[in-house]
């Protein structure tokens, strides 16, 4: 957090602004539109890389909505109007990340990969089985497993050192969706501690969360990769693929390993992460270029 956020709050420019915790938690309605004869392999010359993004796309109108039921489910325990506030607005902007990664998704569902369906619908019996089954403290750590990976991943994605050659509007889809999940990281952190509490328990069910939802963008990646041959061989076969994951290794382990392995921390806190000058920069550009902010 910058030092002048954390002393005056009242300098920001919103009235959302929370004293001495995070800038203002934005919920900007999109308006993101996909070709109908768009080409899977939207990191070019990377078909790999571009499944993993469609598999993470898949998983969020399953996994967003989830998180919303349970943050309705704990907003029962929670009298602390800022926390409130909070829970709110993450809850808002999750409900308009999904609308928009489901256009995305469409738009890829229209090239074929049928059996993208059934893992899906497996998928889909998951969460309902979470939010029926199992206790809201085992809820709230997968919502924090998800948004401690996400947070770390986030920043990892807007300071890597390759650069990307992303078809625009999937890129914009992805880094306005990654900067809300940095605008919000601290909330389903303070809603499990509020909440529920307990170090271990969120570790554990937070790993969980992370294999559970890693897993599914695996299966969507392997799938993909099987069912068009052709893409593969485009950009080098099976040796071009197995190059560029060597070259993106140590990019990984010097710049995302470590954000990764910090939230597993006792001493973890997304309320440490700063949120820098140009994600703020970021942010002001897609509350100008968003049909709607409140
Ligand atoms: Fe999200
Ligand atoms: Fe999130």
């Amino acid at each position: 957090m910058s030092p002048r956020l954390m002393e005056d709050p009242e300098s920001t420019q919103d009235s959302h602004s929370h004293v001495g915790s995070h800038q203002p938690i934005v919920i900007r309605q999109m308006d993101f539109d996909f070709p109908d004869d768009i080409d899977p392999v939207v990191v070019a010359g990377n078909p790999e890389e571009s499944y993993l993004m469609i598999g993470l796309s898949l998983l969020l109108p399953y996994l967003e909505p989830y998180l919303i039921r349970t943050m309705k489910e704990a907003k029962k325990q929670i009298r602390d109007p800022k926390l409130l506030d909070d829970l709110e607005r993450f809850s808002a902007q999750e409900g308009q990340h999904y609308r928009q990664h489901m256009r995305f998704n469409d738009s890829i569902r229209l090239q074929g990969f049928e059996k993208l369906e059934g893992l899906e619908k497996k998928l889909a019996a998951d969460y309902k089985g979470f939010t029926k089954n199992r206790s809201l403290q085992f809820n709230l750590a997968y919502a924090e497993g998800f948004e401690a990976l996400t947070t770390a991943s986030a920043r990892f994605s807007f300071e890597r050192e390759a650069e990307q050659d992303i078809l625009p509007a999937v890129s914009d889809l992805f880094q306005w969706h990654l900067l809300e999940e940095l605008e919000h990281r601290t909330v389903a952190f303070d809603v499990y501690e509020h909440v529920c509490g307990g170090y271990f328990y969120r570790i554990v069910a937070g790993l969980y969360a992370q294999w559970h939802m890693s897993s599914f963008i695996a299966r969507v990646t392997k799938y993909m990769i099987e069912a068009d041959p052709d893409a593969i061989e485009r950009c080098g076969g099976q040796e071009g693929m197995r190059e560029r994951r060597r070259l993106a290794r140590p990019d990984l382990r010097k710049n995302f390993l470590p954000k990764l392995l910090k939230t597993y921390s006792p001493r973890y806190t997304p309320h440490d992460i700063p949120f820098e000058a140009e994600l703020q920069e970021m942010a002001t550009h897609f509350s100008e270029v968003a049909r709607s902010t409140r």
